[in-house]
């Protein structure tokens, strides 16, 4: 079951029904859409809806993921993970409204500690496609490592994309200065 999770400024609690309008609106943003892997563009209301349905309370770790509230406003983005082999890969967006203000990162802090708790993974994945310079401070600061890079079909930009792959390992996570 996926928990309610809290920090100074946000909710990070299951995603429902309801969220299907911001989803959508926010989505429907190719500065938020063509850098992330599966997303359509245009993504519709029916995108978002279909999307919620689909969500399950059963979840394994590697299979939540989070609405992110942010108090006085409400929903702001998503943060969560995917199953891919036997390894969990991490991947969130943020509404265009609420970039740059350190609502991801601290987002991340609170999902990547929840993992770690709630799983005995040795690692977490992600990466970013090669212009995501935003994304990539983010991980850097988290402790992500390249390592390597591959090519991601971008479902927005209908187009195969070099893409960084990055790691996150339970051991530089848990030495971390706090
Ligand atoms: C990437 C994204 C989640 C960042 O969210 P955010 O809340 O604005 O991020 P934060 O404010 O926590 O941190 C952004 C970091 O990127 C840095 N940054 C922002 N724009 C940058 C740029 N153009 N070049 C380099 N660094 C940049 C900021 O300085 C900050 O790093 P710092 O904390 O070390 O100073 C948001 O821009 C987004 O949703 N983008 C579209 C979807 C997406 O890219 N998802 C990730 C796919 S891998």
């Amino acid at each position: 079951m996926t928990p309610t999770l809290l920090t100074d400024r946000l909710i990070l609690r299951p995603p429902q029904l309801g969220d299907s309008k911001p989803i959508a609106r926010y989505l429907n943003d190719m500065d938020v859409a063509g850098n992330l892997a599966r997303v359509p563009f245009p993504y519709y209301l029916s995108d978002a809806e279909a999307w919620l349905r689909a969500q399950r309370a059963d979840l394994a770790p590697s299979e939540v993921s989070f609405a992110i509230e942010l108090a006085d406003v409400g929903y702001v983005g998503h943060i969560g993970y995917q199953p891919v082999g036997d390894t969990a890969v991490i991947g969130y967006w943020l509404g265009k409204p609420h970039w740059g203000r350190g609502i991801m990162s601290e987002a991340a802090v609170a999902a990547i500690d929840w993992f770690f708790s709630a799983s005995d993974a040795p690692a977490i994945h992600s990466g970013v496609f090669h212009f995501n310079q935003a994304s990539l401070a983010i991980q850097r600061r988290l402790g992500f490592t390249e390592t390597g890079r591959s090519s991601l079909l971008c479902l927005a930009r209908n187009a195969e994309l070099e893409h960084i792959d990055t790691k996150l390992t339970r051991g530089v996570w848990k030495a971390r200065d706090k």
